[in-house]
C-alpha cells in the first residue's frame, strides 16, 4: 500500500476560529481501496477536519495534497472536481421527489431540445436502479419518493450517487449516528462496497464498533490534536472502546451490538461476511469485557 500515492493527504493542518483552536497540527492520509475511520469525542475537530478536506473551510496552516498534487480549495465544488464527495448526516435530498430524481439532483439528464427539453425519466430510472444494484441494493421502483425510504437506504442513495458521478474519495460524516441498529448495518455494508470499488473512504463515527467493523486504519482526534493513526494490529478494539467511550456507555453499546447480531442473523444474503464476522466478534468481545468490568 505504501508505494502508492495517497488519494488524500494532509500534513500539519491547523484551523483557528478567532481564538478557538479547532485543529492543531493534524496529519492524516487515506489511500484508494481503504477505509480510514476518524474517531473522537464531541468537539474533537472531526467535522472541522473533513470540512477542510471538502473545501468548506480553508485550513489556517498546513499542506493538503490530492493524488500527490498540492491543492488549495476555495469551495466544495473545487473538492468535488477533484473527486472528493462528502455525504453529510442531514442529506441534501428532497423527500417528496423520486429516488431517480434525487439521484440526479443538480445534474439532471434531459431529452429534447430548447422548449421541449425535459427530464429524461427513463434514463434516470434505469441508471439509478443499475447504480443502486451495483451497491447491492435492489430498488424495485426508482419513481418511489425518497421520503418513503429508511434512513439507511437514503444514505445508500447518496453513496451510490457519489460513486456514479465519479467520486474517488468518499467522506461520510457520522452516517450511522441517527440510524437504528439494522440500518447502521446496511450503511456499513455500503462503506465496504465503496472500498471494494477502490474508493478512498473517510468514515467519521462515535461508535467504535461501527468503526472496527469496516475500518482499515483509525485516526483519533482529541481536542483538536491527533493521537496518531493506527492499523487494526496496532489498536485493538478494546483499546479503541476504552479510548472513546466511558464505562457507562459500554452497557448501551453491548446491548446495541446484541440487537445488531440478532438482526443480522435473520438475514441470509450471503454477501460481505467480513463485516458480519467483525461485528459478531466485536459483540462477543464486548460482552466479555463488559462482564469483566462488572466483576471488578
Ligand atoms: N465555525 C466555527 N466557529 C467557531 N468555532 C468553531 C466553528 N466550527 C467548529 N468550531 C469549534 O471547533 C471545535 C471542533 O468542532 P467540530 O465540529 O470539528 O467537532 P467534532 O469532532 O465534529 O464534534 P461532534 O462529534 O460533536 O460533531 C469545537 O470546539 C467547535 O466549537
Ligand atoms: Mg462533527
Amino acid at each position: 500500500m505504501n508505494d502508492k500515492v495517497p488519494m488524500i493527504d494532509v500534513r500539519h493542518i491547523s484551523k483557528f476560529f478567532g481564538s478557538v483552536i479547532a485543529l492543531s497540527d493534524v496529519s492524516m492520509n487515506v489511500y484508494a481501496g481503504e477505509v480510514m475511520c476518524l474517531l473522537g469525542d464531541n468537539g474533537a475537530g472531526k467535522s472541522t477536519l473533513i470540512k477542510a478536506l471538502s473545501g468548506v473551510h480553508k485550513p489556517s496552516e498546513g499542506e493538503y495534497y490530492v493524488e500527490g498534487e498540492a491543492v488549495d480549495f476555495d469551495s466544495p465544488r473545487d473538492a468535488l472536481t477533484r473527486g472528493i464527495a462528502t455525504v453529510y448526516q442531514d442529506l441534501a435530498m428532497i423527500p417528496l421527489m423520486s429516488i431517480a430524481r434525487n439521484f440526479f439532483l443538480g445534474s439532471e439528464p434531459t431529452k429534447g431540445k430548447s422548449i421541449f427539453k425535459r427530464f429524461d425519466t427513463a434514463f434516470a430510472d434505469r441508471v439509478a436502479r443499475e447504480e443502486m444494484a451495483k451497491m447491492g441494493i435492489d430498488v424495485r421502483d426508482p419513481s418511489q419518493a425518497v421520503g418513503t425510504l429508511s434512513g439507511g437506504e437514503r444514505q445508500s442513495v447518496a453513496i451510490a450517487r457519489a460513486v456514479y458521478f465519479g467520486a474517488k474519495s468518499l467522506i461520510l460524516d457520522e452516517p450511522t449516528a441517527a440510524l437504528g441498529v439494522k440500518q447502521a448495518g446496511t450503511v456499513l455494508r455500503y462503506i465496504a462496497q465503496a472500498r471494494s470499488r477502490d474508493l478512498a473512504v473517510i468514515f467519521i463515527t462515535h461508535n467504535p464498533h461501527h468503526a472496527y467493523a469496516v475500518g482499515d486504519r483509525f485516526t483519533i482526534l482529541k481536542r483538536g490534536r491527533t493521537f496518531g493513526t493506527f492499523t487494526r494490529e496496532e489498536l485493538s478494539r478494546e483499546e479503541m472502546v476504552r479510548m472513546m467511550s466511558g464505562a457507562d456507555e459500554l452497557d448501551a453499546l453491548s446491548h446495541e451490538l446484541e440487537e445488531f447480531a440478532r438482526e443480522d442473523a435473520l438475514k441470509d444474503d450471503g454477501g460481505l461476511s467480513d463485516v458480519e464476522q467483525a461485528l459478531a466478534q466485536s459483540l462477543e468481545e464486548s460482552e466479555e469485557m463488559f462482564s469483566q468490568e462488572e466483576d471488578e
